[in-house]
């Protein structure tokens, strides 16, 4: 390995830079926001503007990022930076929107993690839903902070044990080493969901719903901007995760392929659960005599209501596949919120100088005590708020950002140049143009779209 000059931490290998990235991007969106999303929006019609975004923006941007990471050599405070010293701003609001979705992440993989013990016996019972908003979460009112909830407050302290020994043992070490064994371990878990998914009874029916294209659909823009939301959040593009984690990589990385290929693993993630979800649900759908659209659901109700319900129709090993789809949650889980935590803790290092320990330390304990109220009958309120202020105005205005500081204020070239320079694969015009245009126009008008449905 090359000289580290700065003394700054590094990747021991490419394999494990692709698996962390592929962690962080592969997450509950793959799982519980493609299969639900491509189903809304035209099935599979919806795929043509999915991939668009994905080539004129996903991978732009993961271009983008990665080499500004690997260019200056700091997560997105300092590498904005480097720049000019006012855009330093901007990576701190990345830092702040990760600190968000952590909150929001962790509280998620800290309910999988309950749930991965419920599935065993089937805890939830009968009626799944009773159980999870009366039962578990068991809110009593708006304000009720009376009851802690034990069982969270146990999966919280899994999350953030386990996410604080990864970090603290650094890059190579900690992230690269648990990635090595999260991403096998999440491509098993889910392929043995595919193969059951598609070999129930009713399968076929739900998959047919699943991707049956509407390309009536590819007329109304709002189709084009979710598909382009989604493929932001699901590269995890706009968080200054991919900043931070290609400052780690060594001075000769080809970073153009790496951006590639974590796009397109990505992808493969996102089929495999929709097929495995999809043929559940068509098998759930036929077992209760119901319509697919009855049961086709995404985030939170098809994670812990519908999928309890479907776990208690299945014809046999309930348990063991309940446990699989669980700990694939948080399998997949974790190693974003590993990320998320990273792209905080690098952030804070290289601003006050602080030793990976300590801030490991600092970051981890009041990360766990923050998201201690969710524990409370409040949880599930405070999370539909994140969830507003993260879908609304996260990550399109870092990502908006970017783009008008890279693309317009600065030099787009010095970047290109540079990954030009490291990269077998070269980016073309096609990527200035992706950046400067289309992701721009495209982020600028989601933007707009927002604000003024919040001031109407
Ligand atoms: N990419 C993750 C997903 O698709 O679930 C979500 C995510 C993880 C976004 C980590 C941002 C991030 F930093
Ligand atoms: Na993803």
């Amino acid at each position: 390995m090359e000289k580290n000059v700065e003394n700054r931490d590094q990747w021991g290998s490419r394999l494990g830079f692709i698996l962390a990235a592929v962690g962080s991007a592969v997450g509950l969106g793959n799982i519980w926001r493609f299969p639900y999303m491509v189903y809304e929006n035209g099935g599979g019609a919806f795929l043509l503007p999915y991939f668009f975004a994905v080539l004129t923006a996903g991978i732009p941007m993961l271009v983008l990022e990665m080499g500004l990471g690997h260019k200056m050599r700091g997560s997105a405070p300092l590498a904005f930076r480097k720049i000019k010293e006012k855009y330093e701003t901007l990576g701190w609001w990345a830092v702040l929107v990760t600190a968000v979705v952590t909150v929001y992440y962790s509280v998620i993989v800290a309910w999988a993690v309950n749930y991965m013990v419920f599935a065993v016996k089937q805890s939830w019972g009968a009626d799944p839903n009773a159980f999870f908003f009366k039962d578990y979460l068991g809110a009593t009112g708006f304000w009720d902070f009376g009851s802690i909830k034990t069982n969270v407050l146990l999966g919280l302290a899994v999350v953030w044990g386990i996410t604080y020994v990864i970090l603290y043992n650094g890059i190579k070490e900690g992230i690269e080493k648990a990635s090595k064994i999260f991403m096998p371990l999440l491509i098993v878990l889910l392929g043995v969901m595919v193969v059951r998914g598609v070999t129930l009874p009713g399968a076929i029916e739900g998959l047919n719903h699943f991707l049956e294209p509407d390309f009536s659909v590819l007329k109304d823009y709002n189709v084009w901007v979710s598909a382009y939301g989604q493929v932001f959040f699901t590269l995890s593009l706009g968080f200054g995760i991919m900043i931070a984690y290609s400052s780690y990589l060594p001075k000769k990385s080809d970073v153009v392929n790496n951006a590639f290929i974590t796009a397109f693993a990505n992808c493969g993630f996102s089929f495999l659960s929709g097929f495995a979800v999809f043929g559940i649900l068509g098998y759930m759908a036929q077992a209760q005599g119901v319509p697919i659209n009855e049961v086709a659901s995404g985030g939170i109700g098809l994670a812990f209501i519908v999928f309890p319900k479907a776990i208690n129709l299945l014809p046999g090993m309930n348990s063991f596949f309940g446990i699989l789809f669980f700990m694939s949650l948080v399998v997949a889980g974790l190693s974003s919120i590993i990320s998320l935590v990273e792209a905080f803790t690098s952030s804070i290092m290289d601003k006050f100088k602080m030793t990976r320990k300590k801030a490991v330390t600092v970051v981890s304990l009041g990360g766990f005590l923050c998201t201690i109220v969710f524990a409370t009958g409040l949880g599930i309120s405070i999370l539909d708020l994140v969830d507003h202020f993260l879908n609304n105005y996260g990550l399109a205005v870092v990502g908006l950002a970017e783009c008008i500081i890279l693309g317009y204020l600065w030099k787009l070239t010095t970047v290109k140049e540079h990954v030009n320079q490291v990269s077998d694969f070269k980016v073309g015009n096609w990527w200035d143009i992706s950046i400067k245009y289309i992701t721009s126009i495209v982020l600028g008008y989601m933007l707009i779209m927002k604000v003024k449905t919040e001031l109407t």
